[in-house]
């Protein structure tokens, strides 16, 4: 599936500046990263670089268009984050952000970043949490008291959903936790953190109702 074209314009112009990374995502991130420094870290999936200043020293990327506005940002190349065009050992640390969800075979994400990430160094991720992204998920409201309950979907099956982006769409593939953890397992990363988080409400009633709810997923691990 392809970022470029509509898809990207629909991240750049109504997603990426969203207050909810400031907020959510990116606290997740940086509490994942602490005591990592940014001079040998890889950015995968870095999108248009917002992540750049600062975070990352480079950032790898499949989609051209974002690719493009990255360069403007910091360092950033294209690449599948499969395929990565860096040396063996070549870096500290990666991490990747609202990336997985969107790859149908996660393994080679994993397996690269351990190719290029030198023996003790970390890799980071933050995913929407798997309870969230099985197809059929949701929060609805009880029509009897308006209590605000949980219905859990497919959360053990595999699955895809096709999102509308602005006049694109993009592709979430869903997969229960203990794939990931598998994966990464087997590529040879091991555990350090495991963190939960539910999404800050601000002035959203229906959100306001599920912090009681994990809504991202972050996991650092070492080699
Ligand atoms: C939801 S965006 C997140 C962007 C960025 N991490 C951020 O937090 O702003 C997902 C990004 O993953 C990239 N992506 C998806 N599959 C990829 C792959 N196989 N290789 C490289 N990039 C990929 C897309 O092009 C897109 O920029």
């Amino acid at each position: 599936m392809s970022w470029d074209g509509p898809a990207a314009e629909w991240w750049r112009g109504e997603v990426s500046g969203d207050a909810a990374y400031g907020r959510d995502v990116d606290p997740l991130l940086f509490e994942l990263l602490d005591g990592i420094g940014a001079s040998r870290t890889l950015d995968l999936g870095c999108g248009d670089g917002r992540l750049l200043d600062g975070h990352a020293f480079a950032g790898v990327d499949r989609s051209l268009d974002l690719v493009g506005v990255a360069t403007q940002r910091g360092r950033a190349v294209v690449a599948d984050v499969g395929r990565l065009p860096f040396a063996t050992g070549a870096w500290d640390a990666a991490y990747a952000v609202l990336v997985l969800e969107h790859i149908a075979d996660p393994a080679p994400l994993f397996a690269e970043a351990a190719r290029v990430v030198a023996p003790g160094g970390s890799l980071a991720v933050v995913v929407n949490h798997p309870v969230y992204t099985a197809p059929g998920s949701g929060p609805f409201v009880d029509p009897v008291d308006g209590e605000v309950l949980w219905r859990w979907g497919a959360y053990l099956e595999r699955g895809a959903s096709t999102e509308p982006a602005g006049d694109g769409s993009i592709v979430f593939h869903h997969r229960p936790l203990g794939d990931l953890l598998t994966m990464a397992a087997s590529a040879g990363w091991q555990l350090e953190r495991l963190l939960e988080r539910s999404l800050d409400p601000g002035d959203d009633a229906l959100l306001a109702a599920q912090t009681h709810l994990p809504r991202l997923l972050g996991a650092r691990w070492s080699r």
